[in-house]
């Protein structure tokens, strides 16, 4: 019998860990257009979950419907033990109870998106500082230092005076996750981050977001990135047509796959 080595060894007594992301039974519908159809998903602090699944599935919405971005028709989404209130407006639509708990929640979040969202108009360096300073109320100086070892360690700590446009897209996006990190935030969610990429800027990014895995931090991370998924990812979920079709460690979701979609899939995209 072969023994099992987590690729990840912070993974050794996880399940003691406490709850960084729950969500329960999620719906979303778009007018008549019912996106999330009950997605249940869960990670605890230095869980790396892998959501894949083809175009169209609903990754990009349950992503947003975590960080507020979206508001859910149905279903429970805690953030760190904190469940986000929703409320019906007079159209009947489902809203934020309260702006300042949705405040509160995505100052935990850190979101990297596909395309880069720079702000073009801002130095690296005042990218990066921007949410600390103006938002959260951190002082310029502690700001700075912070925003200089993040840099440093996306490989940037030169660029930081530059503005996006002088970048290449493989430093912008590692510039946005400097941007991310820099709210210290709990959980880190990840858009397909190298979508958008040229091929042979992929890898830079990639490395530095299995860095961050590595070092233990949480992440809820949307790829199409199968071999990456597979090192880095501490659970996998496959989605289909708004539902968690099947999910696993990565060994049982990419060596052994059961549903015949999901073999579908894996072989589609590798
Ligand atoms: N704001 C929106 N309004 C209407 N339909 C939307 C909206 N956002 C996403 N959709 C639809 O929801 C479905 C799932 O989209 P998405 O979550 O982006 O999928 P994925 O990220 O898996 O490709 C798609 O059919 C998409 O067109
Ligand atoms: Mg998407």
């Amino acid at each position: 019998m072969s023994v099992a080595v987590p690729a990840v060894s912070r993974r050794v007594g996880a399940e003691d860990a406490a709850e960084a992301i729950h969500i329960e039974d999620l719906h979303k519908k778009f007018g008549q257009l019912h996106v999330l159809k009950g997605v249940s998903l869960s990670a605890r602090d230095g869980d790396v979950v892998a959501i894949i699944g083809g175009s169209g599935s609903g990754k990009s919405t349950l992503l947003r419907c975590i960080n507020c971005l979206e508001n859910p028709t149905s279903g429970v989404i805690r953030v760190n033990g904190e469940e986000i209130r929703l409320k019906a407006d007079s159209h009947g639509n489902t809203v934020p109870a309260d702006r300042r708990q949705i405040e509160r929640i995505r100052s935990r979040l850190g979101m990297v998106f596909q395309s880069f969202n720079l702000w073009s108009h801002m130095t690296l360096l005042e990218n990066v500082i921007e949410v600390p300073v103006h938002v959260l109320g951190v002082k310029r100086e502690e700001a700075v230092a912070l925003a200089e070892q993040l840099l440093a360690r996306v490989g940037l700590a030169e660029k930081r005076d530059v503005y996006p446009a002088f970048l290449s897209g493989g430093q912008q996006q590692r510039g946005a996750i400097a941007r991310a990190l820099a709210i210290q935030p709990r959980v880190m969610l990840f858009d397909e981050p190298t979508s958008a990429l040229d091929p042979e800027l992929v890898g830079e990014v990639l490395k530095v977001i299995g860095d961050l895995a590595r070092e233990g931090r949480t992440m809820i991370l949307v790829t199409h990135e199968m071999k990456f998924a597979r090192e880095v990812a501490s659970h996998v979920v496959y989605l289909h047509n708004g539902k968690v079709e099947e999910e696993g460690t990565p060994a049982e979701v990419f060596g052994a796959p059961k549903s015949e979609r999901l073999k579908q899939f894996i072989r589609s995209v590798s």
